[in-house]
């Protein structure tokens, strides 16, 4: 037997994607979103709302960053999907994460989150909430890789589980891609 639940907006495994952007003073501002993902080679999309500050501020700038939430700082990822810029607006020094300012574009990079991607505002629709970037670099502070790549194990980025409302760490090996499925060829 399967459990129906309906419409629900519900995957596994959802992102944390921290969303860093700069306000009209320049004040760095960041929230939460786990309506995203990967959609070309050169481009990610989110899902915002066109109320939040976020939103005012990429569409301003044309540019914002996308950092990794990891379970190192849990907490002060769970902080700025809750407060919104629009009423505190110095979010990140109120949960202790600081910035530098991508040299890219016009977007900071939190420095607590190890792993981030430098993004181009390509596109936003309001009424579908479609946040369309062209990333122009991703970027991994070098203690958290391995021979060059970036390791899970040392980042331990986090995931949202929608239905239970908890975040979980990205875990264990359990396989090769594009190599695993190769048996039944
Ligand atoms: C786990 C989690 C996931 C969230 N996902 C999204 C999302 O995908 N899209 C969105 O617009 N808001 C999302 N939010 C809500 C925003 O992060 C929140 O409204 C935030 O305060 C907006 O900040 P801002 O107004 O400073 O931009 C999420 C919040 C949490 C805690």
């Amino acid at each position: 037997m399967r459990k129906n639940f309906g419409v629900k907006p519900m995957v596994y495994p959802m992102p944390v994607f921290i969303i860093g952007t700069y306000d009209e003073n320049g004040v760095p501002n960041a929230m939460n979103a786990a309506w995203g993902g990967i959609t070309e080679e050169d481009e990610i999309t989110i899902c915002v709302s066109a109320d939040h500050k976020t939103t005012e501020n990429f569409t301003r700038t044309g540019a914002f960053t996308v950092s990794m939430a990891t379970a190192d700082f849990v907490k002060e990822c769970d902080y700025v999907g809750i407060v919104s810029g629009n009423k505190v607006k110095d979010k990140l020094e109120r949960c202790g994460l600081h910035t530098v300012k991508s040299e890219l574009v016009d977007a900071p990079i939190i420095t607590e989150l190890p792993m981030a991607l430098e993004c181009r505002v390509k596109s936003y629709d309001a009424d579908s909430c479609r946040l369309v970037g062209e990333i122009v670099n991703v970027s991994c502070d070098e203690e958290y890789l391995t021979d060059g790549k970036i390791d899970p194990a040392k980042l331990r980025p986090i995931t949202y589980d929608s239905a239970n409302h908890t975040y979980r760490v990205i875990g264990d090996i359990v396989g090769k891609a594009f190599s695993d499925g190769l048996i039944f060829k």
